[in-house]
């Protein structure tokens, strides 16, 4: 039994030098040192010895099964060095340098624009960009065929609702969450709605079929257009920091009475005119007005106790005048050179 276990020690020590990895060493130490393995079984048999003879053959089989198993942690520690060496890093090469997202411009403006309402105690909400043509036109007192439906090219759904009438259009304008406002939260009320709008439009430097607007509504008794106006300036002066060259005139929009726009000097060109604004010098940013009775009337709301103003704010337009971007188009091309500027 000595020469069996001398056998197997040689035969062990044999074998371990010519290991060089740690998947045959696993393999190598099961077969020997394992509980099925060839050491195992001989400590195993000692039992079916003479007790001077186990004590003898116990005693060089623990000494061989010590030495195996040192030999083995070894071999293994000289592995796993090596294989760490492998796949280590050089701290002292140079980083690779992670590109950093940030914000779009609208994006920006928007949030900077949610600080200044909300500074206001104004609530910011959301609406679908899928609406009813009854959000969209009509409970804005634009019925069917009114010829204001012509001021907004509309891109409409080709599905039908349960009347069997084409129903959904992409909205074109923020103004229908002023219905939906009111009839979820009703009055006093205060809030302004970011969001994408569509329209079917003829593009040009300053007109695109996606933009984005910012509708804001205030109800309350009393209000009047002094409010109106307060909140304007406040608008321009969170985004631009300074006065701006605005000039307000009348508009016609059929959910308001009376309606004016503000325009604002081009930052383009300065005025001299130039195709981001159409040769005008100014540029159309800011629609507004108070809010019309047949409005209040449609969510059942008084007209005579509560009045309101509202407005509809071109978010895309007021981040080219800010950025000084000449080409509205630019903002939905996915061009990330344009992008990474700001
Ligand atoms: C409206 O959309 C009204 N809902 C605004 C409103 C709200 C008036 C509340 C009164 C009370 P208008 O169609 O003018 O209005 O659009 C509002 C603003 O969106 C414009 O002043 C302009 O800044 C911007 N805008 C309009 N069409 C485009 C377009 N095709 N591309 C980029 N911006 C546009």
């Amino acid at each position: 039994m000595k020469d069996e276990l001398q056998k197997i020690k040689d035969e062990i020590l044999e074998q371990l030098e010519k290991i060089t990895n740690g998947e045959a060493l696993r393999e190598l130490e099961i077969k020997y040192l394992g509980r099925k393995g060839e050491l195992s079984r001989i400590l195993r048999s000692l039992k079916e010895l003479g007790e001077k003879e186990r004590s003898e053959i116990g005693n060089l089989a623990n000494t061989i099964k010590n030495d195996v198993t040192q030999k083995f942690q070894e071999i293994k520690d000289k592995i796993e060095g090596g294989e760490q060496k492998q796949g280590s890093v050089d701290v002292t090469l140079p980083g690779e340098k992670i590109k950093r997202g940030h914000l779009n411009p609208i994006t920006q403006i928007q949030s900077e624009l949610e600080d200044v309402f909300t500074s206001m105690g104004f609530m910011i909400l959301d609406g679908p960009e899928l609406e009813s043509d009854y959000y969209n036109f009509e409970a804005l007192n634009i019925p069917k065929n009114h010829p204001a439906r012509d001021m907004q090219d509309t891109f409409y759904i080709d599905k039908k609702n349960k009347a069997k009438e084409y129903d959904l259009v992409m909205r074109t304008h923020t103004s229908p969450v002023q219905i939906r406002a009111l009839e979820k939260h009703g009055v006093p009320f205060r809030g302004v709605v970011p969001g994408r709008v569509f329209r079917s439009e003829d593009l040009d430097a300053c007109h695109d079929h996606t933009f984005c607007q910012m509708e804001g509504l205030m109800v309350d008794e009393n209000i009047s257009i002094d409010n109106l106006i307060a909140v304007m300036k406040e608008l321009i002066k969170g985004i631009f920091k300074k006065e701006m060259e605005t000039r307000v005139r009348p508009g016609f929009f059929p959910f308001v009475e009376p309606g004016i726009e503000m325009d604002i000097r081009c930052t383009i060109c300065g005025g001299k005119g130039c195709p981001s604004c159409k040769n005008s010098g100014w540029l159309e940013l800011l629609p507004a007005g108070m809010v019309h009775p047949n409005v209040l009337k449609a969510v059942g709301i008084d007209p005579e106790k509560y009045s309101g103003f509202a407005f509809g704010l071109g978010l895309t337009r007021l981040a080219m005048m800010r950025y000084k971007i000449d080409d509205i188009r630019l903002f939905n091309s996915g061009d990330l050179r344009f992008l990474e500027q700001f």
